[in-house]
């Protein structure tokens, strides 16, 4: 089969498109025919080298697909060959085939394409869990979305229709901005590069903050946020985009950005009554309470309209090295997909 191959840890160029064997399901598993794979900036880091959960090159990136079942092994119930199904696995997305533990897969709508499939497991359970199951978030509560334009920042923008609660929006480009209006028209946009987010938030709510951060930035964003949190706040942290910078990166440089966050004392946590939280999705299947339920909400807001995933940019599995590049370099907005 066809697959992307990270040969070494680096830059897009060590990525290619080689002929592999494909997987066999163990109990548990699904085999996929892939038809759409989701691009996620945890592609990235791992080509980097910078995600821990990642395997040591080479390795076959991709943690999200949408297909159609092929085959099974042995105790998966609920699924039959045919089914369009999407869902994560641990790597090896970027290929024709994949195997897909049942417990982390789900049936594709009716109404629902692939490419809008591969779009949606990841970066809405993210949003939701966030939001919903660890910031409790309310209408009354205003929230900050960092990386507003991005896969998981118009899911988070989406949902907060939804609740109806107050949005601070960061972007570091007027397009983006544009974007999150398209999305969210009641959010204030914050554009990085032209103003300073928590100088400006801070004075808009006279001094008071936000009641929740959803923070996929970390490093120096995660320090100003958390500083901005209102008592009673909660801080969602979920990634580290703040460790990259565009072209090759060494992995010494990614710590030393990352280093401001290490500055969070508990004790003042108790006495600002704040909260912060971290969670990595791979761990949502393990807790099938949560999965269930967000899945089952998701699906619901989908089926209302009110959540849709916006695939911002569609190329083939050939072109993933551009792929990369693109959302390395933040010029991606939405979702991107891989088509196969
Ligand atoms: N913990 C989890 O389980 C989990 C699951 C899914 C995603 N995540 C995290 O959530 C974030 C969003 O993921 P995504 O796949 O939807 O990607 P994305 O938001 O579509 O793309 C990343 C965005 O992050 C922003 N960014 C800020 N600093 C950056 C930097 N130094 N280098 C590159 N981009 C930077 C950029 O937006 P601006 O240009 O507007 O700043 C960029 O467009 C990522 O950090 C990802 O690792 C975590």
């Amino acid at each position: 089969m066809k697959a992307i191959v990270v040969k070494k840890h680096g830059d897009v160029d060590q990525m290619e498109v080689q002929d592999l064997q494909a997987p066999a399901p163990q109990d548990g598993d699904l085999l996929v025919a892939v038809k759409a794979a989701g691009v996620n900036f945890a592609d990235v880091l791992s080509r980097l080298g910078i995600y821990k959960a990642a395997p040591k090159p080479p390795f076959v990136p991709g943690i999200e697909v949408a297909g159609v079942v092929e085959a099974f092994g042995g105790g998966v119930t609920g699924f039959a060959k045919g089914d369009r199904v999407m869902g994560f696995c641990t790597f090896g997305g970027y290929a024709e085939r994949v195997v897909l533990p049942a417990a982390y897969a789900m049936k594709v709508p009716q109404d629902m394409t692939f490419n809008e499939a591969a779009a949606f497991p990841v970066q809405y359970l993210t949003a939701y869990h966030g939001l919903i199951q660890l910031g409790h978030v309310r209408q009354r509560d205003t929230v900050l979305v960092h990386a507003a334009a991005g896969g998981v920042g118009i899911a988070c923008l989406q949902i907060l229709n939804a609740v109806g609660a107050k949005v601070y929006a960061t972007v570091s480009t007027e397009v983006k901005g544009k974007v999150v209006l398209e999305e969210c028209p009641r959010a204030r946009i914050v554009n990085y590069a032209v103003e300073d987010f928590a100088a400006a938030i801070r004075a808009e709510t006279g001094g008071r903050g936000v009641d929740v951060v959803m923070d996929s930035v970390g490093g120096d964003t995660f320090k100003r946020s958390w500083g901005l949190l209102a008592p009673f706040g909660r801080h969602i942290l979920f990634g580290a985009a703040a460790a990259v910078r565009p072209g090759a990166i060494a992995r010494l440089g990614a710590l030393w950005r990352l280093r401001r966050m290490l500055l969070v004392s508990p004790l003042a946590m108790i006495d600002r009554n704040r909260t912060l939280s971290a969670f990595n999705l791979y761990h949502l299947p393990d807790r099938a309470d949560l999965m269930d339920e967000a899945v089952r909400a998701l699906l619901d807001l989908r089926s209302k309209g009110v959540v849709k995933p916006r695939v911002g940019l569609s190329l083939p599995l050939e072109k993933a090295s551009e792929a990369h590049r693109r959302m390395q370099d933040r010029q991606t907005v939405g979702k991107v997909v891989l088509t196969l």
